[in-house]
């Protein structure tokens, strides 16, 4: 069992990992507007990869004989001013995903949910490389600039994610 408590917050930090799928599509959906298909593709792989932490959270949830509560998905945003806006937006919302799972470590450990800590330890590792791989490429966008050609060579970059 989980303690109430701990139950609820699993459960906003599952919605925040659909949330963040349901984000990273509507930035891959931009990138392929532009024709840039490698960010369409990486953005579309980080999606996936959202998905597979909800599902994480799911499973535990479950595997603790806690209740599954799935919230409403809101409309991400979809307009976006440039590839290096998507990945700044990219950026700030890990940044939020990572105090989000300190938030929710915060609960496990106050609760003494021993197991919920252990079992969280991996998505705080995670969260460091997830924060690490977008501002690298926020990185490389801002030295790029305007130069179509260099966002060319980032573009096949991408692409060697696979999808
Ligand atoms: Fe699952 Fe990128 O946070």
């Amino acid at each position: 069992m989980l303690a109430n408590r701990v139950e609820e917050a699993m459960n906003k930090q599952l919605a925040m990992e659909l949330r963040s799928a349901y984000a990273y599509l509507s930035m891959s959906a931009y990138a392929e507007s532009l024709s840039l298909p490698g960010m369409g593709r990486w953005l579309r792989s980080q999606s996936k990869e959202e998905v597979d932490h909800a599902m994480k959270f799911f499973d535990f949830i479950n595997d603790r004989e806690a209740t599954v509560n799935l919230e409403t998905l809101e409309q991400p945003p979809k307009d976006f001013a440039s590839p290096l806006a998507v990945f700044e937006e990219a950026l700030g919302h890990e940044k939020a995903v990572s105090e989000a799972i300190a938030d929710l470590y915060t609960v496990v450990v106050e609760e003494k949910d021993y197991a919920s800590q252990a079992w969280l330890d991996w998505f705080v590792t995670e969260q460091v490389e997830e924060e690490k791989s977008v501002g690298r490429i926020v990185e490389s966008l801002r030295r790029i600039g305007d130069r179509g050609d260099a966002l060319f060579f980032l573009d096949k970059e991408l692409a060697e994610r696979g999808a």
